[in-house]
């Protein structure tokens, strides 16, 4: 694997490799990074992935300064996994200045769940993923399901700036116990990670209820929201929206997805199911 710390260094390499898919990624990479890798090489020619924690997305008083930093672990799981290139840019590189242009997304999707608990976030996403874009000019993105808003926001970004790019979600690679994989996992205590599926648990079983045919979504979400606080946790939501726009379902409405957040003492989970 080669690693370019520069963007002339990455747009050499990109020269000439052909079909190209690109893995963003902020680093400190676990096993649901590396399921991207291997599925990314089933679609191009080079496997290209990035590590940069994007501190556009992290709000005041969010986990910026303390998200963890194993360069060197990733890089070795990274090369291991068949990446072809790997573009590791520091912030000089990425913001020599302060980034004036920023990319602001539809308040439809910016404004709910994530958006609004997350003021900024998806600007900040949006802005370096399109940066990454220009950058790596890949023919295929891959992103993962756990942030399934986030791929809600960048597949209609490139949609409505006609980007080149296809855009594709990959489905959440969870622990035997349920819990979805995340960076974030690493901040729980030996309790807090015992409970922690309780969340999995909570969505998967409403999930199973809409399958069956309930439509009493509001109190299945109330009654999962309980359960949830009883248990120590502080949800910011948990819900039952449409998936093509997040938007609360009718009765009618098929094609759903229940997304989760919800804070266990200092860290900040998500999670959701399709269903
Ligand atoms: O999902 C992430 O790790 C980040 O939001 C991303 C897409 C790499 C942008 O910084």
């Amino acid at each position: 694997m080669q690693v370019h710390t520069s963007i002339a260094a990455l747009r050499g390499a990109r020269t000439g490799a052909g079909r190209a898919v690109f893995v963003p990624t902020m680093g400190n990479l676990h096993e649901g990074h590396i399921a991207l890798m291997r599925e990314a090489r089933g679609h191009a020619d080079a496997v290209m992935a990035s590590i940069f924690v994007n501190r556009l997305q992290f709000g005041q008083g969010e986990d910026f300064d303390r998200y963890p930093r194993t360069f060197g672990d990733d890089c070795e799981k990274l090369a291991a996994a068949g990446v072809d290139h790997l573009f590791a840019p520091d912030e000089t590189v990425m913001y020599p200045q302060p980034q004036h242009y920023h990319l602001v997304p539809d308040p439809a999707h910016d404004s709910v769940l994530e958006g609004a608990f997350r003021p900024g976030h998806f600007r900040g996403v949006a802005t370096v993923v399109l940066k990454l874009f220009n950058i790596v000019q890949p023919d295929v993105a891959l992103f993962g399901k756990k942030d399934y808003q986030q791929l809600m926001v960048l597949k209609n970004m490139v949609r409505e700036l006609a980007l080149p790019i296809e855009v594709l979600g990959c489905d959440t690679i969870r622990a035997a116990d349920g819990l979805a994989l995340s960076s974030r996992n690493g901040y729980l205590s030996a309790a807090e990670r015992a409970e922690a599926p309780r969340l999995y648990r909570q969505i998967s079983a409403i999930a199973e209820a809409v399958r069956q045919g309930g439509r009493d979504f509001a109190d299945f979400e109330a009654s999962a929201l309980g359960e949830l606080e009883q248990h120590g946790w502080k949800p910011d939501y948990l819900t039952v929206r449409r998936r093509a726009d997040l938007k609360t379902p009718a009765r009618e409405d098929d094609a759903l997805v229940v997304l989760a957040a919800a804070r266990l003492g200092t860290t900040r989970l998500i999670d959701n199911i399709e269903i």
